[in-house]
């Protein structure tokens, strides 16, 4: 089966509103221009997509936010739901990155009941997976990624999985230069699907998206999205200039 690629942008804690403005334009402009051979996906901050829905709804380009929380509404101050976000247009959550998990101490637990909430509303998760560079040296990557799959996707049904892509992202490589070998890569990537072959069928890995991120650069990504079992980017820093992320998108 030929997998689409999909490239996606986490723009993390950057961007005001006018500069999130600037970008968005400047980046479907550009693509308008081009003729790319993947789907995009932009994840800027809460505070930009309201306005940013407005800029990219009838274009290629779609909307997700950074995280959510799994409650529908009431007393969970600083917190957002599902039905918040597919209010100002978002249609992709990023579920489980190893930033939340690092630093404000997002467990396999919370992230399973986000990315049960985010189905149910309908919203599509990209949901990470990655280890430290520790774990990769104890030689325990495998494990940790066995580990971050089976208790995040708990009780998520084949047809659920459809909805959701997922990001290997090693914690390593991020926002460090330090990108995956394409091999080390490729590696995780087809344990991971093999995972989801035994937890759910061949035609469900077949299917899985799975994405890579960790440092992807116009330079590396055609390399990177050559492999068997790499099905796309998810990018940090090289997203938050046009002209380098739709660098990203013509490796597809
Ligand atoms: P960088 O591309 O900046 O390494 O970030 C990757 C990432 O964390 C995307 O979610």
């Amino acid at each position: 089966m030929s997998r689409k690629k999909v490239i996606a942008g986490n723009w993390k804690m950057n961007n005001d509103l006018t500069e999130s403005v600037k970008l968005v334009n400047e980046l479907k402009e550009k693509l308008a221009a081009e003729s790319v051979n993947c789907d995009v996906i932009i994840c800027p901050p809460f505070t930009s997509l309201y306005e940013i829905n407005k800029i990219v709804e009838g274009t290629d380009i779609k909307l997700g936010a950074q995280n959510m929380y799994f409650e529908e509404n009431g007393a969970f101050t600083g917190q957002i739901s599902a039905s918040m976000l597919k209010s100002v247009g978002c249609q992709y959550v990023i579920l489980g990155h190893s930033e939340p998990r690092s630093i404000f101490g997002e467990t396999d637990e919370l992230i399973n009941k986000k990315i049960k909430k985010a189905l149910s509303a309908g919203l599509l998760p990209v949901f990470c997976v990655g280890e430290t560079l520790e774990e990769r040296e104890k030689n325990i990557t495998n494990d940790v990624i066995k580990r971050q799959i089976i208790e995040g996707l708990k009780n998520v049904s084949e047809e659920e999985l459809e909805k959701i892509i997922i990001a290997y992202e090693p914690v390593w490589a991020i926002g460090t230069g330090k990108v995956a070998s394409p091999q080390q890569a490729e590696d995780v990537h087809a344990f991971i699907r093999n995972l989801i072959k035994e937890k759910f069928s061949a035609a469900a890995a077949d299917r899985i998206i799975i994405q890579y991120g960790g440092s992807v650069k116009p330079e590396n990504a055609k390399e990177l999205l050559g492999q068997k079992d790499i099905d796309g980017a998810l990018v940090g820093g090289a997203c938050l200039k046009a002209d380098s992320f739709i660098g990203i998108m013509k490796g597809c």
